[in-house]
């Protein structure tokens, strides 16, 4: 065991008997490049993050996800890293990031880094020093493999972004072949080789010790690899093999990582992004050994508009999870496309908040969904990312002045309406986005109920999905309305709105009555 280092930031640890910050906070995402500009470059930056952390302070959020800024080529955005222990030239520098972190705990917010463990750049020296020769001391940090007989790739595994390519490339100089889950510019590690553990582990000491408060685990299921490569079945070699990889050998490889961050006092947090097609697979990847949180990405962006998909979807995780783990609430991210455009509309957009705010579990919100941000329309000349995802990174809008707050021309087109749903023109309006998110964070943060508590379905009406979260004596109804059409609820006792799609006042009376796509949370009169 590790000795316990004291890093000054937040807070400890929580008191004995409360849950751990990590269960009871909310995490905003901040994808950089596309958050705020102080250069002036048109891509976001680590100082014109800082400028803004005021704002996402006001939102009531606990924690900062920040997205890759290690210095990186950008062949995937920053997921394809050259330097672990440095930050990009285009974010800033490292006291640019020392600053951040001081900020953000000054205003009381902790910050993850996003950590990306699977695989490197191939301009990492890392890499550059494994393909240079089949005895380099380096060559066995990589996944390298003979060609079969007939010339092709060691197996029928293929990469993600490009459908039914092999996850494998010819290196011509040392006629191996390299695994990449990914791009041919993000060479796989091999994690089963214990240098490669240790100098990992380095890299997340380096954060530690500099105050970071845990690190989002970027494909965190794709770690442990089964050693024979065996082929992935032949039906399903149209699904990235990353999306399928799950082996035992994954599970050592996260205790080591849990053993690491607790030997930190101030209770450093680790989710692992996991993304598999097998679901009953998730519970692996979160409870004591294992991560403390963990994403289930399909479960949670794929789940459709559904009053009965999602009750049986909450369900399943409850039960999966049983009581050993927590689950993780998500709507949103870099990968995918918004949930406000892929539910479209906004009455939809603001009821999912209050599934996102109100089911048991640590919500993760994404920039830009507080203001209702739809994806933008990407012209086929400024497509930039290999994995068609820029629509739902386009930058943020501030104000409704030209440019909307970015002082040139940003790297990617704004969101529809950019005008319409900038921050500023936002907060001047009790009835936006912005400002009932924020009711909705007030009110999540003042129960302990909708933070902590267990949960029961309420069987309420046809369409609507109504649920009861219970701490000690705090208790809290949250009902959503799916159908197009109004529903009345029966509710024992009597009720008033805490927080409610359609209202900007809290403390009404509840009748029952829901409007089409109307969400409400409840306290007992
Ligand atoms: C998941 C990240 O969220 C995504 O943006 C990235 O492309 C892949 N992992 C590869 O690192």
């Amino acid at each position: 065991m590790s000795p316990v280092v004291e890093v000054v930031g937040v807070g400890a640890a929580t008191a004995k008997g409360d849950p751990p910050w990590w269960q009871s906070a909310v995490v905003y995402q901040v994808y950089p490049r596309s958050f705020a500009d102080r250069s002036g470059d048109g891509i976001g930056d680590l100082a014109g993050f800082l400028d803004r952390l005021p704002y996402v302070a006001a939102l009531g959020v606990d924690a900062i996800w920040l997205s890759p800024v290690f210095r990186s080529p950008m062949a995937d955005f920053g997921y394809d890293v050259s330097d672990y222990c440095d930050v990009d030239p285009l974010f800033g520098t490292l006291a640019d990031l020392d600053r951040l972190v001081g900020g953000a705990h000054r205003h009381g917010l902790r910050l993850l880094l996003d950590w990306v463990p699977n695989h490197t750049s191939d301009r990492h020296p890392w890499f550059l020093e494994s393909r240079s020769s089949r005895r380099a001391a380096k060559r066995d940090w990589y996944v390298w493999r003979d060609p079969k007989a007939d010339g092709s790739p060691p197996n029928n595994w293929t990469a993600a972004f490009r459908p039914g390519h092999p996850a494998w490339t010819l290196d011509p100089s040392t006629g191996q072949f390299y695994l990449h889950s990914f791009l041919p510019e993000q060479p796989d590690l091999d994690w089963s080789n214990p240098e490669v553990r240790a100098a990992m582990h380095d890299v997340l000491h380096f954060w530690l010790e500099r105050g970071v408060d845990g690190f989002r685990v970027d494909v965190a299921h794709c770690l442990g690899k089964d050693p024979a490569l065996p082929d992935d079945p032949e039906h399903l070699v149209v699904v990235p093999h990353c999306a399928l990889n799950h082996h035992p050998s994954t599970a050592p490889i996260l205790a080591g990582l849990r053993r690491l961050v607790d030997g930190y006092a101030h209770a450093p947090m680790l989710v692992g992004e996991v993304f598999l097609v097998a679901p009953h697979e998730m519970s692996d990847y979160s409870g004591p050994g294992a991560f403390h949180l963990a994403f289930d990405l399909p479960g949670s962006l794929h789940t459709p508009w559904d009053a009965d998909a999602w009750r049986s979807r909450t369900a399943a995780t409850a039960e999966r999870l049983g009581r050993d783990a927590w689950p993780t609430l998500v709507l949103s991210n870099h990968d995918t496309p918004r949930h406000r455009t892929r539910f479209g509309s906004e009455a939809r957009a603001r009821a999912a908040a209050v599934l996102l705010l109100g089911l048991p579990g640590t919500p993760f919100l994404y920039a830009g969904e507080e203001l209702g941000l739809e994806d933008a329309a990407i012209p086929p000349e400024r497509r930039l990312d290999p994995g068609g995802r820029d629509g739902c990174r386009a930058p943020l809008p501030w104000n409704d002045a030209p440019g909307h707050g970015w002082d040139a021309e940003p790297w990617l087109p704004f969101p529809p309406e950019a005008g319409r749903r900038s921050v500023a023109r936002q907060e001047a309006d009790p009835g936006s986005m912005l400002l009932f998110y924020r009711r909705l964070l007030a009110a999540r943060r003042a129960s302990p109920a909708l933070r902590a508590g267990d949960w029961r379905d309420l069987d309420a009406a046809p369409g609507v999905f109504a649920w009861e979260r219970r701490h000690g004596g705090d208790r809290r109804v949250c009902a959503v309305n799916f159908a197009s059409a109004p529903r009345t609820i029966a509710l024992v006792g009597d009720w008033r709105v805490e927080a409610g799609t359609h209202r900007t006042q809290a403390g009404a009376a509840f009748d029952g009555r829901l409007a089409a796509d109307e969400a409400v949370v409840l306290r007992p009169d």
